[in-house]
This record gives C-alpha cells, structure tokens and sequence, in this order.
C-alpha cells in the first residue's frame, strides 16, 4: 500500500493548476446516460471515484473511454441491468445511476449504499422525490427495486434537507418526466449549477439551479453534447489551506474564488488573503499572527464540510481557542486522534472540537480514514517539525490528483512511497 511521506518545514511557494471537479464530474457521468449517443466531458480528473463510476456506467452497458483529461460516454449499449453492490459500496455516488435507468427504461435495480465512515448517509431524500415523480420504490435483498412502467411525472418536491445527491436524482429523473417539476430547499452547491448547465446544453429546460428553488420542464429527449467540467472548489481550498499553514504565498491556477466564499472570508479573520487576478486566486499570508477562528460547517454557500478537516490543521496553528462545529457529517472527527498524535491539542463535544492551538506539530506516522482527513493530516505534515508518515492513502486517491506532486511543485518535501 502507498504511503505519503513528508518532511515539515518547506514554505510554499508558486503556482499550481486546480483540477476539475470530482463531485461535478460524478453526477454528470450519469447524466451522460441520458442522452443517445456520445457526450463528451472535458477537465475531468484522473481520480479514483471516477473510475469507479466508469466501471459502474459499463456494467450497464455504456461505452466509457478517456483520453488527456477527457472523458467519452456511450450510452449506446445501455441497459437496465442491476447496478450492484460490489461497485455501489465502494462509491455511493453510484446511486446516480438510478434516475437514468428509471427515466430510460422505467425500472431500475441498484444496490442499496450503507453507511461509510463519515456517517450513516441515508438516501430518504432521493427516493421521496423519485416517489414524488410517480415510481413505486420497494427495498429487495439489499437492493432499491424502482418501477415507473407508465413514465415519470412532473412534482412539486420539497427536500427534508437540502441534500446535493438528492437533488442531483430528482434533476435527472425531471429533465425527462411530463410536465413541470418544483423542487424546493434544493442544494445550491456549484456542482449542481454546472450540472444543470450540461443538460441544458443537451436539451432540457432547468431554470434556477444553483438557488434552493429549482423548476424543470420535462422534455421529450436530450441530445449528446460536450462539456467542461468546473474546478475543482474543494482542491482549490485544500490548496490554499496548505499554502496557508506554511506561510507561503501561491496562485491556484484556473479557479473562480466565487466558489470558496465562506472560505475566503474565515481565512480573511485568520490573516490569510485570497485574491482574485488574472488567471487565478493569490493566497498569501496578512501582516498579523494567525488567528484563531471558529467555522461551523453547513450547506453551500455555507463553510463546506469537505474542508472542515484541512481548516482544523490550520486552527491547530493559530496561537488561542477556536471551535470547528461539523453539522453535516455525524462521524467526521477521525482526523482528530491523529492530529493529536502529532501534538495537536483538540477536544471533541459533541458535534463541536475545541482546538487549542499554538503549539509546535511534531512528524509522527499517522492513518488517514477518509478522503478529506487524509488531506489534512498532509497539511499538518508540511508544517510539523520531522517526518511525518500518513498511511491508507487510498482515501486520498478517491479524490485528489496526486496531491503530493502538486504539493512538491510549490517546493514542499514530500513524496509517495510503495511499501
Ligand atoms: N441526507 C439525508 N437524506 C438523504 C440524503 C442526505 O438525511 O436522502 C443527509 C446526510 O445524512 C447529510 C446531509 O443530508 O447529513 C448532506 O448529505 P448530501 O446528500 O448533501 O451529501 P452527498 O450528496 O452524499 C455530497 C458530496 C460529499 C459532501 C456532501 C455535502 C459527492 C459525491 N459527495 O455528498 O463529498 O460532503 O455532498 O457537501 O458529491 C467528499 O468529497 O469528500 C464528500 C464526502
């Protein structure tokens, strides 16, 4: 198993270029399902998860290829074969599939994703709104069993919360549902602005994505087309964290800082600018001590959960008392006992951890446990004195382009291992 090995101490320094985005690309992999034909998805990041999708969207019998950041989808051979287990429960995002299956073919048979290590992720959402739209939705030996033998039909869906997977399935079974569909308290993420942007672009009528209140027109049927996908909002903020943490200063090539608005104003308190200029964002270090400040995270535009971990590697920094509030996620602390083990001080109440920070970070070896955990373990590695080891990094290929090599570009001492 790979191992990311660090030695702390490096000040970044330069210029690094933001990937696309994994979770814009996921959604929009199946929504390649929904057209005849091939479509094109460009800026799409060698990452882990994705390839999981693709091997996901071939068990169903499309075509999926890639070549120099893009990726090819055709849904030629599609068919309504099970989607199943043994790929869902490695990406939960392959429940995605299930809006295309049931509007193409009206049933759908997907394993039923169970928890994961940040918390219980239930799916309630997407199938009220799948209900809504007209299928009978039964659980069957562990699979979501979805019937619509006489189509979908437009609704209006009001989500209990405002879930971006569910309202990515409720898009996909709209845009080809009779009539007019009202989703309210949608997900207001940037993925789901671009998603809407790609099937408009193929022929269905989205009006007001990337608001909590979405309308869809269903349309009869969407034509292939080719689409770039959006950078990647949550590299780009992992980035800036690390330039961060070290005191360095560094532009992320090829990124809206539109998208990292709660981030750019939390790092403004701590003393850390974000700048627009051409080309990219300017992450720099203000003429004052780091200092500390408290986030709690919540749906966009609100602080992301996705960065909570990166953010509590910086907190860790900042001489005084802050508080991380995680509300998202019910279980995505792990990153603290191994924060701990390189001297961070962080108690957890709760759903709340009290970071008191200041303190030197020693190199210790540590153990990522999720995706976004692992990248914050690396960024308390770039700045703890020594060595530090962070293992079970295949957490962190789910989602990152080798981010150790974009970190070494910007001058840090890192490097991959194989054991
Ligand atoms: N929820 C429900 N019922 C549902 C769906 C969700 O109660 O039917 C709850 C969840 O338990 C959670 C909250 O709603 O408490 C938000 O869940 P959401 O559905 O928005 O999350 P997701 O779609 O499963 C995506 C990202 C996650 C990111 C969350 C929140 C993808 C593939 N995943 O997950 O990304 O944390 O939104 O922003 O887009 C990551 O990339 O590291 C990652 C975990």
């Amino acid at each position: 198993m790979d191992r990311i090995v660090i030695q702390g101490g490096r000040r970044l320094e330069g210029r690094v270029r933001v990937s696309g985005s994994k979770n814009a690309s996921l959604p929009m992999m199946a929504a390649c399902l929904l057209a005849e034909g091939p479509c094109r998805l460009e800026n799409v990041p060698e990452v882990k998860d994705l390839r999981t999708m693709g091997e996901m969207l071939e068990v169903l019998g499309a075509k999926v290829s890639r070549r120099d950041g893009i990726l090819t989808v055709d849904s030629g051979g599609f068919s309504d074969r099970a989607a199943p287990y043994e790929l869902v429960r490695t990406m939960r995002a392959s429940i995605y599939v299930l809006a295309p299956l049931l509007s193409r073919f009206g049933q759908a048979r997907v394993a039923l994703p169970g928890g994961c290590a940040i918390g219980l992720r239930p799916i309630d959402q997407h199938l009220k709104g799948l209900t809504a739209l007209g299928a009978r939705v039964q659980m069957e030996h562990g699979y979501i069993q979805a019937k619509a033998p006489r189509g979908l039909t437009g609704a209006n869906i009001y989500l209990d919360v405002a879930s971006v997977g569910a309202t990515v399935n409720i898009l996909l079974a709209a845009v080809l549902a009779r009539g007019t569909t009202m989703l309210e308290h949608a997900a207001c993420e940037p993925e789901i602005e671009n998603l809407a942007g790609m099937l408009n672009a193929m022929g269905a009528r989205i009006t007001g994505a990337g608001t909590s209140q979405v309308k869809v027109e269903g349309v009869e049927r969407l034509q292939p087309v080719a689409w770039r996908v959006v950078p990647d909002r949550i590299e780009a903020g992992t980035l800036a964290l690390a330039v961060a943490v070290t005191g360095g200063e560094a532009v992320l090539e090829d990124f809206p800082l539109a998208h990292l608005t709660a981030l750019e104003r939390k790092l403004h308190d701590a003393g850390v600018g974000l700048a627009s200029e051409t080309g990219g964002v300017r992450v720099f270090r203000e003429q004052k001590p780091l200092q500390p400040v408290d986030i709690v995270t919540l749906p966009y535009p609100g602080f992301p959960t996705d960065l909570q971990a990166q953010w509590m590697a910086l907190m860790c920094l900042a001489a005084g008392r802050s508080v991380v509030t995680e509300t998202i996620w019910e279980n995505r602390f792990m990153h603290v006992a191994e924060l701990k083990r390189m001297g961070a001080d962080i108690q957890i109440e709760g759903n709340s951890a009290l970071v008191r920070g200041g303190r030197p970070l020693s190199g210790a070896p540590v153990m990522a446990s999720d995706l976004r955990a692992s990248a914050a373990l690396i960024l308390a590695g770039l700045v703890a004195e020594g060595r530090t080891t962070v293992q079970r990094i295949y957490h962190l290929d789910r989602g990152y382009v080798h981010l150790e090599q974009k970190l070494a570009t910007l001058g840090a001492a890192i490097s991959r291992e194989t054991a």
